[in-house]
């Protein structure tokens, strides 16, 4: 089942939780991280808060690029990445095909620096009307999080 919406700047997206529905090599990835039952959040610099995520480099899975990409803008280590699903944007002439997952955080390990975000935040629980919040990033304000936490909710131990 693929379902079809639109994003916050009215772009279309279509996301479904099969394997590999749009794309076998997604070059982003979208990581829904928890950590001691908190959410774990990355402030991007323009864009505001959003889970990490970020493009596969060359030679790497998406997995991959899911553990590094988490590192690198939270600090944190991951001990188990669970598949969600995939979603495709049209953007206005781009178009960007991403791996949702669930991570559960190991450790989060404070650094000096991180890339192009200025680190972790923790929540304990989303604002229930994201879109009405600007300090949240506009990739929190489709349906690919309300589905993905939805799932996420339904098949995991988690509670907020
Ligand atoms: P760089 O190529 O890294 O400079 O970034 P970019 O913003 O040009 O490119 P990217 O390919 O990441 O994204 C292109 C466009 O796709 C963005 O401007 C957004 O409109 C859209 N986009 C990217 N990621 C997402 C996402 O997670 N959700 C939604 N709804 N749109 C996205």
């Amino acid at each position: 089942m693929i379902y079809s919406f639109k994003d916050f700047y009215q772009n279309k997206v279509k996301f479904s939780f099969e394997t590999a529905p749009f794309s076998k090599f997604p070059k982003h990835v979208f990581v829904i991280c928890q950590y001691r039952r908190k959410w774990l959040l990355t402030e991007h610099h323009s864009r505001g808060l959003e889970f990490p995520g970020g493009k596969v480099e060359k030679g790497e899975t998406p997995e991959q690029a899911a553990h590094r990409e988490v590192m690198e803008e939270t600090g944190a280590t991951i001990k188990q990445l669970h598949y969600v699903g995939q979603y495709f944007v049209d953007a206005k002439g781009d178009s960007v095909i991403k791996n949702v997952y669930f991570a559960l955080v190991d450790e989060l390990k404070m650094q000096d620096h991180y890339f192009e975000t200025k680190g972790p935040v923790l929540i304990d629980e989303l604002p229930k009307n994201l879109r009405e919040h600007e300090r949240f990033s506009f990739m929190m304000k489709d349906d690919v999080l309300t589905l993905s936490m939805d799932y996420i909710k339904k098949h995991f131990n988690v509670s907020n």
